[in-house]
């Protein structure tokens, strides 16, 4: 791949229209519940702002008819204090009034335009070139000396400005986005054996990343944790019992039992599954160990058992990467987050690790797990990635 980089232009002067992913989890009251996705920006910002670029954000929050549907206004004001620049809003995203705000700019001044998707056309996927035709491209393209995409966690996205201004407008990857490319795009290189440690409830997600994993040869090891695991365990033949069993039918992912049980017959000795489990009993935490599944008394499966983690960790230790999708349980309650924790933490000890996934990121950014050496922006992104796909936004960079 033929990317450019900041590293590929002077800026000095420039209008450079930069896409980046600021979609974050709100408040009730509409304010950011998570800043981490501005603050991962900020060093692309920083670097063009402060090489005298005039800089001009596109970004996207929530889905049209979504409750997280909102303008940018408190994405802007945070960015500000992030920021040693200025950064000022509109309500506009490719109006006249747009236009003039971004003509007006200095080098060394951000604006953050509306969110897109205020805009039909925005949510709708799109050819680049066709994209390029879109009115949002078609009226900015000419204010823009340089397009510069950042937005890698949207990057599985052929939305008009993911996409099309890098058909209209000479176009770089932004500090985000490049990182991800050189790790993401790069698995096959990280140090060896490799480990895939995939929990979590996305049980199709995490089938298709066991699935591409083993069979591409990126991962030596599997290490199944969550749902993920419950549903290879009964794949595998274990009673989890009455509620484990509701809610995977709950969760409409009872067809992947029989996707899980295909993987386990060609490539079982690959794939790692729990010793031992949590379930509710009551409203406290038990250990069971998985021959004495099912008992009478047991609620549902919440959370790998401590020996489970023991284990994996001690595996892990003997790995050159470990990768990571995925929580191990309900780390939202107290009572079943230590396998979480402690599988988090394992994987952090490994002599390289990469973490992607946006429960995984939440569950770290809760037990400030600290020492990964990727921690990816992506969900979908990520996923698409870690299961061979092209990205629209990332060919589109290309050159
Ligand atoms: C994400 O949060 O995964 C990206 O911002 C893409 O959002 P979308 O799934 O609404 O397109």
């Amino acid at each position: 791949m033929a990317i450019r980089t900041l590293d590929d232009l002077d800026f000095e002067g420039t209008s450079v229209g930069v896409r980046v992913d600021i979609n974050s989890p709100l408040a009730d009251d509409g304010s950011l519940a998570d800043d981490a996705r501005l603050k991962a920006h900020v060093d692309t910002l920083t670097e063009l702002l402060e090489r005298g670029a005039r800089v001009t954000v596109l970004a996207h929050q929530g889905r049209p008819g979504g409750n997280e549907f909102e303008p940018l206004e408190t994405h802007a004001r945070r960015f500000d204090e992030l920021l040693d620049a200025p950064v000022t809003y509109t309500d506009a995203t490719s109006s006249a009034g747009a236009r003039e705000a971004i003509d007006g700019l200095d080098p060394g001044q951000a604006l953050l335009l509306e969110n897109t998707r205020f805009y039909s056309e925005e949510y709708m996927e799109f050819e680049p070139k066709v994209a390029a035709r879109t009115h949002l491209v078609e009226r900015l393209s000419p204010h823009f000396d340089a397009f510069v995409n950042d937005a890698f966690a949207a990057a599985h996205r052929s939305q008009p400005s993911l996409v099309g201004f890098a058909h209209t407008l000479e176009a770089y990857a932004g500090r985000v986005m490049e990182r991800e490319i050189n790790v993401l795009g790069n698995i096959n290189e990280t140090p060896t054996p490799r480990a895939y440690v995939v929990g979590g409830a996305k049980v199709p997600d995490a089938i298709r990343i066991i699935r591409h994993g083993i069979e591409a040869d990126l991962a030596d090891e599997v290490y199944t944790a969550g749902l993920v695991a419950n549903v290879f365990l009964m794949a595998d033949g274990v009673d989890l019992g009455e509620a484990a069993a509701d809610y995977i039918m709950e969760k409409d992912v009872w067809d992947q039992i029989d996707r899980a049980a295909a993987l386990l017959e060609t490539h079982g000795n690959q794939i790692h599954l729990p010793v031992d489990v949590a379930v509710t009993r009551g409203n406290t935490r038990t250990e069971v160990p998985i021959e004495a599944l099912p008992t009478p008394s047991d609620g549902d499966v919440m959370d790998i058992g401590s020996e489970t983690v023991e284990q994996y960790a001690t595996y892990l230790d003997s790995m050159g990467t470990a990768i990571l999708n995925g929580p191990a349980g309900v780390f939202e309650n107290e009572a079943f987050q230590l396998g979480t924790k402690g599988l988090f933490e394992a994987v952090a000890d490994t002599e390289y690790s990469v973490v992607g996934g946006g429960d995984t990121a939440r569950a770290i950014r809760k037990f400030d797990i600290t020492g990964f050496d990727h921690v990816s922006t992506g969900g979908g992104a990520a996923l698409a990635m870690l299961t061979g796909q092209n990205l629209p936004a990332i060919d589109a960079l290309d050159s």
